[in-house]
């Protein structure tokens, strides 16, 4: 695993969008892995810049999305989809049709197939973005005696829902279940960046910094089974966990 420490947040996000930039132009057809969360926002803005610079072109990119909430329509300001649209989608030359992001509102059965097939399609991913949640989880693989490899839905843990409840009017908004890649999905991919930034990701970060174990129980740390995962971290959190590079 590589580590990068950056002395902010704005920094965190440069670096890892200059490794997606890079990504697409070394690969123009490149498959890349999105996520969404509040952290992952700054990558897109610098991603979005890039893009209006004519200095990078998506029209051969496909995107496949983490997660999607269930229940949730695609347009409902809520939905992972509509933060999509919003940051990335709308903004740059990415063909609507090359990319997805699950639907929470169709039946179970059918979108996992469907999710299967976008995952499938084309060969692996190229390049993976990931966040980590407060109590470690990837995508939406909560910490568990046990972790599904594939496509799955998945009851959200109380510290999830908690955390994601900023982006809500109030807590009971949050939705309680999730569609998400599992972490065999998630390992597949070429290449991982992971960003992570402020003192709130303390206790996944020194886990999976910090020692040279994997547990189910904080899922960020299969990244150290991964050939080819990146780590950035702003500062604040670096102090935080005691990480020298
Ligand atoms: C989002 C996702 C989640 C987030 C994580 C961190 O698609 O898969 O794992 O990356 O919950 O979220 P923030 O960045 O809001 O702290």
């Amino acid at each position: 695993m590589k580590v990068i420490v950056t002395s902010n947040y704005e920094e965190m996000c440069a670096a890892a969008a200059q490794m997606i930039l890079n990504q697409v132009r070394n690969k123009p057809n490149s498959k890349l892995g999105l996520a969404t969360g509040g952290t992952a926002c700054g990558v897109y803005d610098v991603i979005v810049r890039e893009y209006t610079a004519h200095k990078v072109d998506f029209s051969n990119v496909k995107t496949v999305n983490l997660d999607e909430y269930m229940g949730v329509e695609p347009n409902n300001e809520i939905s992972y989809a509509h933060y999509m649209k919003e940051r990335l989608f709308d903004k740059v030359n990415l063909k609507p049709e090359n990319t997805y992001v699950a639907s929470g509102k169709n039946d179970v059965a059918e979108e996992t197939k469907l999710f299967n097939d976008r995952l499938n399609e084309g060969g692996v991913i190229d390049l993976q973005l990931l966040g980590v949640g407060v109590n470690g989880h990837i995508g939406f693989n909560e910490p568990a005696e046990e972790l599904v490899a594939g496509v799955h839905v998945v009851e959200l843990s109380e510290s999830t829902i908690l955390a994601n409840s900023r982006f809500f009017e109030s807590i009971a908004d949050v939705p309680h279940c999730s569609i998400t890649m599992g972490v065999g999905d998630i390992l597949k991919a070429k290449k991982i960046v992971l960003i992570a930034s402020g003192k709130e990701k303390m206790q996944a970060i020194t886990y999976l910094l910090m020692n040279d174990k994997v547990s189910t129980k904080v899922p960020v740390s299969l990244l150290k089974l991964h050939a080819d995962a990146t780590v950035i971290i702003d500062k604040e959190l670096a102090d935080a966990v005691g990480y020298v590079s």
